[in-house]
């Protein structure tokens, strides 16, 4: 029978400060696969947790007065009480305290010791005595503690180690025998450089501090940090416990989440420790990039530079936080994290694309249907496109799920959305709507939107766990016509649906209010020193005669965004045009461009552009253009294109 199970971890956290965005994306995107890959019939393990030894505790719990137990009680529950928030289903949450996991480290560290992967040695390096660390010769500033600027020893510790040296060529031709284990591809390069430089024997025990697992033979010894968090995979499964049974269905792990920066660990030594017990390894350790500020530093607690989730999710709720996190940055890649591109998002994507689709839907069945759709529909050449792109998209969104590629599902998924709010400006159903006998076809028309709804909603479940249910509601579907299995063909829509206009899934944002009461709250994110306060100067400068003012929220009605242009080429019958293939973040679109007379097709391929992106399409001589791109008029009949290069597709313009 085939494999049924799907086992997914996300990094234990350190409980050593609050859980920020950055916890989140990790703890986000997992979620969205086991929901994902629950929705598809798999049994699922996801699993989170709180690695919760180590020095760094002990000595924050001593500032605080407290015991470490007691300090990270406190914080673990803040991570639980996110985690719920977020709407996280993890199956299981695994403490590094929790007795069953000290008691499994305590068998695994004697079952390496006893088969001779663990050995007793001593840890060299230079000792700070007032801080109780050691630090290696590179650590040193100035040949003192980095940390308080005193004196240093050079002094050993007897520790114990984990014979990672002898690993280096399994390791190598693991990657080799099994290419997808790392991944994305990148880092895996750096795995493998890092280890034809040489790897060292691992210390896995100190003496020099007391919060953490001690090793049963040796009192005094207590476990060093990596050895007691990786093995919580497995422990967490009941890995030498009395009762096994989930270790033994679910191991190995499908995927290892996490960070870049703890990949080394995950790739190198969790392997080498597995190997050295005899067990099976994960079947891949997925490295994501880091959130960044709009200034490129990385959100960090060390910073305490870190956005708060809570109150981004107090104000925009829970499923535009989750969306944002998971469309704004290809996972894999870093990418930067802006109050602007949140509410960009919101009111783009969420506002205007989704939640006007669904609310002109329902509004316009409940009109002129009372909410029931007629049996009667006469379909036309017109809806072929739209069935077409709604039938295949579940294929197309598993394909990226597979890879982890959450922005190009969520690209897809907006794909059919736009194009089923052109198919309601093309149909026109407020026309068909004034005439009797065009009732059949109109019926048509909202069935199609009803349809695209009902697949949409099904596969934003994994990503909205909240806003999926509620356009269900409104579209009066339920059972085997929102399963995973009916979302991948046409024609799913009950005909007995009671169509139920509610409320607006995501409400507009007035963005210049929000971004200042964001930066008041959270700090300014884009990485500009702008203060909002400065914004009043620039308005009182006299306006050219003749412009009306209009305030932010006429302003806000005009969707720009980067576009690159892929291809250009000229207009056959129109000398002024060029016509330019654009991405636009979320897909391919043409916009013909009077720009003829003062560049060329090879100019301007490759470029980034500014796309006016919801300007009503037309056609100019017979290119439909859907768009148009910004240029400056410099005088005396020359014209200059507004080039953003280096600025990814997509990207908003406020
Ligand atoms: O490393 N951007 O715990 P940790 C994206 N206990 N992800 C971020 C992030 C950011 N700015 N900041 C944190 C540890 N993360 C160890 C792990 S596992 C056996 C032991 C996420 O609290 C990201 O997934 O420092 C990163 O790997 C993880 O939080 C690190 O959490
Ligand atoms: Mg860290």
């Amino acid at each position: 029978m085939e494999d049924k199970t799907f086992y997914i971890t996300t990094p234990i956290y350190y409980p050593s400060g609050k859980a920020h965005i950055g916890h989140s994306y990790c703890t986000v995107a997992s979620d969205a696969i086991a929901r994902y890959k629950r929705m598809q019939g798999f049994d699922v393990m996801f699993l989170t947790g709180t690695d919760e030894h180590g020095q760094k505790i002990e000595l924050k719990a001593k500032e605080e007065g407290v015991t470490p137990k007691e300090y990270v009680d406190k914080i673990v529950a803040q991570f639980q009480d996110l985690w719920k928030l977020l709407d996280i289903s993890n199956d299981r949450f695994i403490r590094t305290t929790d007795e069953k996991h000290v008691q499994a480290v305590q068998k695994i560290f004697h079952r390496l010791y006893d088969k001779g992967e663990i050995y007793k040695g001593a840890y060299k390096g230079w000792y700070c005595t007032p801080c109780e660390s050691f630090w290696t010769e590179t650590q040193l500033k100035d040949h003192k503690c980095p940390d308080c600027g005193r004196e240093v020893k050079w002094a050993e510790e007897e520790a114990y180690f984990f014979k990672l040296s002898e690993y280096a060529d399994r390791l190598l031709k693991l990657y080799e025998e099994r290419p997808s284990f790392i991944q994305p591809e990148s880092r895996k390069n750096e795995m493998i450089n890092f280890i034809k430089q040489g790897l060292e024997d691992l210390c896995v025990t100190r003496t020099s501090f007391t919060w953490g697992i001690p090793v049963d033979f040796d009192p005094g010894h207590v476990v060093y940090v990596w050895l007691d968090a990786l093995t919580n995979y497995i422990t967490a499964l009941g890995y030498a416990s009395d009762d096994d049974a989930d270790y033994r269905k679910y191991w190995p792990a499908d995927v290892h989440f996490m960070g870049k920066e703890i990949v080394r660990f995950h790739a190198i030594i969790w392997p080498a420790m597995l190997m050295a017990l005899g067990l099976p390894l994960p079947k891949q350790v997925y490295g994501h990039g880091w959130l960044l500020f709009g200034d490129g530093t990385k959100m960090s607690k060390s910073k305490g530079n870190v956005v708060d989730p809570l109150v981004l999710c107090d104000r925009y709720g829970v499923d535009a936080i989750r969306y944002f996190l998971l469309r704004e940055i290809p996972f894999g890649a870093d990418g930067n994290f802006t109050n602007e591109a949140l509410i960009g998002r919101i009111n783009a994507d969420l506002a205007n694309d989704l939640g006007n689709l669904l609310s002109r839907t329902t509004a316009m069945a409940q009109k002129y249907f009372g909410g029931k759709l007629p049996a009667k529909r006469e379909e036309a050449p017109i809806d072929r496109e739209l069935q077409e792109m709604a039938a295949s998209l579940r294929a197309k969104c598993d394909e990226n799920i597979e890879k982890y590629q959450f922005s190009n599902a969520l690209a897809e998924i907006w794909k059919l959305i736009a194009r089923a709010n052109k198919y309601i400006d093309e149909t026109a159903p407020w026309v068909l709507g004034k005439d009797e006998a065009q009732f059949p076809r109109l019926a048509a028309v909202l069935y199609h939107l009803c349809e695209v709804l009902r697949i949409v909603s099904i596969l934003l479940t994994p990503f909205m766990p909240n806003t999926a249910p509620k356009m269900q509601e409104q579209l009066g579907i339920s059972g085997e016509a929102v399963s995973y299995a009916s979302a991948g063909t046409w024609g799913g829509f009950p005909e007995s649906a009671v169509i139920q206009k509610g409320e607006a899934l995501f409400p507009r944002i007035d963005v210049e209010k929000e971004i200042a009461a964001l930066i008041a709250l959270i700090g300014d994110t884009s990485g500009k020193a702008a203060a909002p306060e400065a914004k009043p100067e620039t308005a009182k400068k006299p306006l050219p005669e003749g412009l009306a003012q209009i305030g932010i929220e006429d302003f806000a009605k005009v969707e720009l965004r980067v576009a690159k242009i892929l291809a250009c080429e000229p207009v056959k019958k129109a000398k002024k045009l060029l016509k330019l293939t654009l991405d636009d973040g979320q897909g391919q679109r043409t916009v013909a461009s009077g720009i003829a007379k003062w560049y060329t097709p090879e100019e301007l391929i490759g470029k980034s552009v500014i796309l006016v992106a919801n300007l009503k399409p037309a056609v100019l001589c017979g290119v439909e253009s859907q768009g148009m791109i910004l240029a400056a008029d410099s005088g005396e009949d020359t014209a200059k294109v507004l080039f953003v290069d280096g600025i990814p597709a997509g990207s908003p313009i406020h």
